[in-house]
């Protein structure tokens, strides 16, 4: 039996649009991923019903784009404008032929029907600079008679389009990077770009690149130099992770595992914690250095489970695929303790992007001129989409007597990753069970409950949801769940191996 009490008057605002997830041009997350004229469910400017349906469900709002690598070396402009004059153009950072058929105005007009209000927006600061981000902000926001704003009006757009947030170019710290740039570099050039932009529109928020991952050997001194080039000009550091089990997934060969392997994959979601504190730490002393008065958020733009591509890359043809993969449920309650590992550190991540939506190591998986459907950490997701609105709190709880276990790597690792939002008219014990035994949660409310739900995701821990089997994976209600109706006391069953979320109302 494990113990959960909640402190209620410990709690924190969750910024309402802080999961995100992203579209890149790479591979065939846009084309054939959201964009295929040719399609059977194709609406009248080619974008996929199927997916946009799936889109739709899941209730994301956020959501990144257009890279990405790919953005170290992009062209906006080259993206808009009548779609003949449009050039096919090299997308040298994934080795593909982009035809720009799908561009600015046709992420806008998407993003719309997808029901997604919050873009964020990368510019280049690879091959590119301050010029070109300016031009393209005054194309997207401007609002006056001007010559990109106008051009903009000319492409069929009279209104803004309103962004909020920018991202200050990509990884450039990545030696894979087109254009990569020492810190200092870096630094410079974006205090300079972020300066500009906002003298340009005030009223966005720009995003530092911070390391792209912690395990490059320059993290966190590039973290530290960026922000102090332009700390006062910048509103978020960037944090990317993705986290591998090192061993590509062959859907023809059974998965094999060291024995202590899986337990601590499922306990990886600890270096996000760590990832988070850490680059909270180092936003600090760069603030007090600085003798500032602004606390830097996080803006968490990359985050996933990763594995390398379930299909033959084809370079330089249109739409090369690259990552395409499913997941299994071992990756599932990673991925569901990464969410809660940012969900829990929400006071200061306000915006995360599960990278990336649709086919490369995605949510939605599709098949060019065939079906749609949901990897089981689309139904992670979804869970905590639908909870997440501008009245939520994450209320601070303790596991005074929860089972750990031990690993090669890790010591104390809770059997049970946890963390309780309050919506206003509920309590949401999100929880994953990490082992194999059944766990009984008894969880201690400081209001009187009166009646809930829990929905769990569990089966063999190889089960994924592939095109022939898309619902081996859903995320279910239980159906002899009940609550003790008028107590502040409750209890859960987890089954072994499990994502759960329990509902707990009360007046
Ligand atoms: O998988 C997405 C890619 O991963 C992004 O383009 C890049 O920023 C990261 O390295």
């Amino acid at each position: 039996m494990t113990h959960l009490k909640l402190y209620d008057e410990k709690r924190f605002d969750v910024y309402p649009e802080l999961f995100g997830s992203f579209l890149e041009h790479m591979g065939t997350v846009i084309y054939t991923g959201v964009y295929e004229p040719g399609h059977p469910t194709a609406t009248k400017e080619g974008f996929r019903g199927d997916v946009l349906e799936l889109v739709k469900a899941l209730g994301v709002k956020t959501l990144r784009y257009p890279g990405g690598n790919y953005t170290s070396s992009y062209h906006w402009e080259d993206t808009v404008g009548p779609k003949s004059d449009r050039p096919r153009c090299m997308n040298i950072a994934w080795q593909s032929i982009e035809t720009n058929q799908f561009g600015l105005h046709e992420f806008f007009q998407w993003a719309k029907e997808a029901g997604v209000t919050n873009p964020i927006l990368t510019v280049n600061l690879g091959t590119r600079g301050i010029d070109d981000a300016l031009h393209e902000l005054e194309y997207v926001n401007g609002r006056y008679d001007t010559k990109w704003a106008n051009l903009r009006r000319r492409n069929g757009r009279d209104t803004p389009f309103e962004v909020k947030y920018w991202c200050l170019g990509n990884e450039l710290d990545g030696p894979w990077q087109v254009a990569r740039k020492t810190p200092e570099e870096y630094g410079r050039l974006a205090n300079e770009t972020s300066k500009a932009m906002k003298m340009l529109d005030p009223s966005i928020q720009t995003i530092l690149v911070g390391s792209s991952t912690p395990n490059i050997a320059t993290y966190p001194s590039w973290d530290f130099k960026v922000l102090m080039e332009a700390y006062d000009n910048v509103d978020f550091i960037a944090m990317h992770n993705y986290i591998d089990r090192e061993q590509s997934q062959n859907l023809d060969k059974q998965i094999t595992r060291a024995s202590d392997e899986l337990p601590t994959y499922l306990a990886r979601s600890r270096e996000f914690d760590k990832q988070i504190e850490e680059v909270e730490a180092i936003a600090d002393a760069v603030k007090a250095l600085k003798h500032s008065d602004k606390t830097m958020n996080i803006s968490f733009d990359e985050w996933n489970v990763h594995h390398f591509s379930g299909k033959e890359p084809r370079p330089w043809e249109e739409h090369n695929p690259v990552d395409w993969c499913y997941f299994d449920l071992a990756d599932t309650l990673l991925f569901g303790s990464m969410a809660l590992a940012i969900l829990r550190h929400g006071d200061r991540v306000h915006l995360s992007c599960q990278a990336l939506l649709v086919n490369t190591i995605p949510l939605i998986l599709t098949d060019e001129d065939g079906a749609a459907w949901a990897n089981p950490t689309y139904y992670v997701l979804q869970s905590l989409l639908h909870n997440i609105t501008d009245t939520t709190d994450v209320v601070e709880s303790v596991l005074p007597d929860g089972d750990v276990y031990n690993t090669n790597l890790y010591a104390d690792v809770p059997i049970i990753d946890q963390v309780t939002i309050d919506t206003g008219s509920a309590y949401v014990v999100y929880a994953v069970n990490r082992g194999l035994a059944t766990q009984n949660l008894e969880v201690e409310f400081p209001v009187k409950v009166i009646g809930g739900k829990q929905e769990t995701i569990t089966g063999n821990i190889d089960d994924m949801n592939t095109r022939e089997h898309p619902k081996t994976l859903p995320l279910h209600k239980v159906d002899d769940f009940s609550v003790n109706v008028g107590e502040m006391k409750q209890a859960a069953i987890l089954p072994g191996y499990s994502w759960n979320v329990l509902t707990f109302s009360y007046e």
